[in-house]
């Protein structure tokens, strides 16, 4: 039995978003994307590699999954054992940090703190890129959950050149993102399944991919310019048009509610009483809302006021993972 080792990985939101696969068995994606990792939301993992286990065990938030159930992430760990040359089985035991439990939890801090705890455990040492490597395989937003900050996914063409780049690891500059719980249970459509369907069967994917590469153009230099307008103006377009590939799917989708166009509304209101902010939205209903931090207190009131405080969490950019207790 080895020592266990602990990894902590924050969860990101796209601000260009990766909407559809090249290679399923791989997971390359069809375009670069770029988020930032966000400090409120992330996920503790703890792998022990046990000659006595007979099967992976894998625990989330104090439940025993079922085989079924783990069927991911007794995948994932069937990879790490054949890159580092190890035959027993793993016990996994994940904390998933999201204020309120409700809805915002990610499979890209999930598989970032499961690709840096069992690879260490398993006796390899990678280094972030290889760690970003790693985590794709696991699910395609942990690639870019190993570097805190902005970080962009390249797409690249094979397993070694698809990988995470930190473009500003650690921020600076004063801004946060208001996520709105606007609907905490589990989403219909997972965004596997609805970025293939969305690649498969939408005509305006061809546009998508050149949506993405003139989206990378304008906010990189507007990131490193702190340009808030240019950034924010580029997230919102490119979350609309992400979503416009799921209303021009066959058959046709939509991870919006009613309460997701009702805040659309109060962003577009806000900005026009003068407090700039800017939304974005991922496979599901809630809202991500990019604001500068001096205009924090004034939205997040407004929001509360509509959805309820509890519903209304302000987070910071992050940072990448980290290892809470190596042996
Ligand atoms: C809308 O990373 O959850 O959040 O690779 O199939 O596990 P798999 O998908 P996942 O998709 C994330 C989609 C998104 C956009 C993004 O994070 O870039």
């Amino acid at each position: 039995m080895n020592a266990p080792v602990t990894a902590r990985a924050h969860t990101n939101i796209a601000l260009v978003k990766y909407w559809g696969k090249a290679d399923t068995e791989l997971m390359l994606p069809q375009t670069n994307s770029l988020s930032l990792t966000l400090d409120q939301f992330y996920t503790d993992t703890t792998v022990t590699f046990d000659d006595q286990l007979t099967a992976d065990e894998v625990t989330v938030n104090d439940q025993l999954l079922s085989p079924t159930a783990a069927k991911k992430v007794h995948n994932f760990l069937n990879l790490v054992r054949q890159q580092a040359s190890r035959t027993s089985f793993a016990r996994v035991t994940s904390v998933n940090h999201v204020p309120t439990a409700a809805g915002l939890a990610s499979s890209a801090s999930a598989f970032a703190a499961l690709a840096g705890a069992a690879s260490k455990a398993a006796g390899m040492n990678l280094d972030k890129t290889a760690l970003s490597r790693l985590a794709r395989r696991g699910s395609g937003s942990a690639t870019r959950s190993i570097f805190g900050g902005f970080v962009e996914w390249e797409a690249g063409h094979d397993d070694l050149s698809s990988r995470a780049v930190p473009l500003i690891e650690e921020v600076t500059w004063p801004i946060a993102v208001v996520a709105l719980v606007l609907d905490p249970h589990h989403k219909k459509v997972s965004s596997r399944q609805g970025m293939q369907s969305s690649v498969t069967t939408s005509p305006f994917y061809p546009a998508w991919k050149q949506v993405v590469v003139d989206d990378l153009d304008a906010i990189k230099p507007a990131i490193r310019a702190q340009d808030f307008t240019t950034m924010g103006e580029t997230l919102e377009t490119n979350a609309m048009r992400m979503h416009a590939l799921t209303l021009s799917a066959w058959p046709p989708f939509s991870y919006f509610n009613g309460d997701t166009l009702i805040a659309m509304q109060m962003v577009k209101g806000l900005r026009a009483a003068g407090l700039e902010c800017y939304y974005t939205l991922d496979a599901g209903p809630n809202l991500k809302v990019f604001c500068q931090t001096a205009d924090v207190p004034a939205i997040q009131d407004r929001f509360a006021r509509q959805f309820g405080s509890d519903n209304v969490i302000v987070a910071h950019p992050g940072p990448g993972i980290q290892f809470l207790n190596e042996a």
